[in-house]
């Protein structure tokens, strides 16, 4: 649905006019909104965040590229900054009977898509948020309100893993196996950098350097160093996010607790999340796969993997980010 544009506005239509445009690799068309690429319906959702959404300035905003680890981040935050409330009954947390994208909504993808004004006040403080946008678009909703901007957190992925796991998830969503042509077709457009959200290095970079000017406010974590040293991230994440954990908390295990309830072992196998449905209708085990580093050798060649590694490398040239 959200590759169509029967949801977009009189006044997005005459923008989108005016709009560099290409197509995906199924022939779908994507715009290029402000270095960005959106399918018409997104990029309308888009518009509607930057008009509308006023966050609190307690609110947390997770950012990330679709597969860069996004349900993880979801239910670590989530599990973070609401961890004294379940303390006493912890089989009543809500993880454990919601998929972390229903605790978690996306601004774009569900708030405000269709066209909807949502009414945010229903949620409790601090809300938390999500968002596939880069992030100079993003800012351009969060500064308008009054105050500080809130915080934000990016997930990076490397781009193999990152496009292994998206060709994975497309699969499972259609419940087919695509064949080899749509498989190079799908790489292709990664390395020109034409696919929703993209370019990749685009996407990233401007979280990095987000990360780099505004390090009290955006926050840039790697999915790799989160597979690699999982306590010393949590920990810098609830550092980052002012819900440090106490001596006591980390003598008691609180933050193996947390990470052990996040793990993909554990939401995996939960009936939630192995028959239940997101909000959004998309099947909630679709979002769960290997979880691992360096997948991506089982399906590139080593000409592709030089490849696309090669285009990263250049465009992140002097960033000082590396992977
Ligand atoms: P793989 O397809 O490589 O297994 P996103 O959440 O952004 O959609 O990304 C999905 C990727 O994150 C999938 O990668 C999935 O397996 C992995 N993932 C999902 N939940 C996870 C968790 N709790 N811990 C680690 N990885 C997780």
């Amino acid at each position: 649905n959200y590759m169509k544009d029967d949801k977009v506005s009189h006044e997005t239509k005459n923008l989108i006019s005016t709009l560099p445009s290409d197509k995906d690799f199924m022939g779908y068309p994507l715009y290029n909104y402000k270095g960005c690429w959106y399918y018409p319906n997104i990029l309308q959702a888009v518009l509607d965040v930057q008009k509308h959404f006023r966050p609190r300035d307690t609110d947390i905003i997770l950012a990330s590229l679709p597969k860069g680890g996004t349900t993880w981040l979801k239910s670590l935050v989530f599990a973070l900054v609401h961890r004294e409330k379940y303390l006493e009954n912890p089989q009543t947390h809500p993880l454990l009977s919601q998929n972390p994208h229903d605790l978690v909504p996306f601004l774009e993808v569900e708030l405000y898509a269709g066209s909807q004004t949502p009414d945010l006040t229903k949620f409790p403080s601090p809300m938390i948020y999500s968002t596939h946008m880069h992030l100079n678009t993003l800012r351009e909703a969060t500064t308008k309100s009054s105050s500080s901007p809130c915080k934000v957190v990016y997930v990076c992925r490397g781009i193999k893993d990152t496009f292994v796991s998206g060709w994975h998830y497309r699969n499972m969503l259609h419940r087919t196996k695509m064949d080899q042509a749509t498989f190079e077709l799908m790489f292709d457009a990664y390395c020109k950098g034409v696919i929703l959200y993209g370019p990749y290095w685009e996407h990233v970079l401007g979280y990095w350097n987000g990360s780099l000017e505004d390090g009290e406010n955006v926050l840039f974590l790697k999915y790799e160093e989160m597979i690699e040293e999982p306590r010393v991230q949590v920990k810098r994440l609830a550092e980052f996010l002012d819900f440090p954990f106490t001596e006591e908390e980390e003598k008691s295990g609180s933050v193996e607790e947390i990470l052990k309830l996040c793990s993909l072992r554990n939401l995996s196998n939960l009936e939630i999340n192995m028959n239940g449905t997101t909000r959004i209708g998309i099947d909630s085990n679709v979002f769960f796969r290997k979880g691992e580093v360096g997948d991506w050798k089982n399906h590139l060649t080593p000409q592709m993997a030089k490849k696309i590694d090669d285009i990263v490398e250049c465009k992140l040239q002097g960033s000082g980010l590396i992977f």
